[in-house]
Formats: structure tokens, C-alpha cells, sequence
């Protein structure tokens, strides 16, 4: 089975992923830490993104989520597309603050609110 190099370019990761998975299932195993992922059907959103380069069959998409202008340039749900060639991806929408996030280790400690 064909595997294809997924390119994120907004964080500059890659990964691997089959031709029989879908390109937010193989973004799942990079066992990155919130990642939205919704309904995998096509149907909530969350996993929208732009392909600028290569080759992807794809299954229905809810106009709801994807016009038909912007899937002429590209946008799709990355769990209704599997990969035919090595992709080049931008992540959009709901899933970009999630995917750019910084490590926890990162991130300011929360305040803890006293309890009486
Ligand atoms: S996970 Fe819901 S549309 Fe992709």
C-alpha cells in the first residue's frame, strides 16, 4: 500500500500516511495533543484545510463547511480526503489554533480559585 508524506506548513511537520487513511487520520498518529477532531464524516468542520500541493481523492463534503469556491482553491475536510501523492497542507479554521499551539510546558499556569 502507497505511503505519501503530509507536509503541515504552517508548523513545518510531516508525516506518513497510507493511501487507505484519511489525511486527519494520519495526522491523529502524529500523537499531537489537541487536534480537533469531530465527527470524521464531513459533517462538523473542524478539521478544514488547504491543499497547495498534490494529488487526493476525496469523498462528499457539506457545503455547510466547504463552498464550491473554496474547494476550487484547495480547501478541504481532511477527513474525507486520502492522499495520492505527497501533500503540501495549510490548516484553516478551527483547527489552526490547536495545530500552532504551543507545547504545554509552554503555557502560563492556570489561576486556582480558592475554595471556602
Ligand atoms: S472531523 Fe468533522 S468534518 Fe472532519
Amino acid at each position: 500500500m502507497p505511503k505519501f508524506t503530509i507536509h503541515i506548513e504552517d508548523t513545518g511537520e510531516q508525516y506518513s500516511c497510507t493511501d487507505t487513511r484519511s489525511v486527519l487520520e494520519g495526522m491523529e498518529a502524529l500523537g499531537k495533543k489537541g487536534i480537533p477532531v469531530g465527527c470524521r464524516q464531513g459533517g462538523c468542520g473542524v478539521c478544514k484545510v488547504q491543499i497547495l500541493e498534490g494529488e487526493y481523492s476525496k469523498r462528499v463534503m457539506s457545503r455547510a463547511h466547504i463552498s464550491a469556491e473554496e474547494e476550487a482553491c484547495g480547501c478541504v475536510l481532511s477527513c474525507r480526503i486520502k492522499p495520492s501523492s505527497d501533500l503540501r497542507l495549510k490548516v484553516l479554521g478551527a483547527m489552526k489554533k490547536n495545530v500552532c499551539r504551543p507545547k504545554a510546558d509552554t503555557l502560563s499556569p492556570t489561576p486556582h480559585e480558592s475554595i471556602r
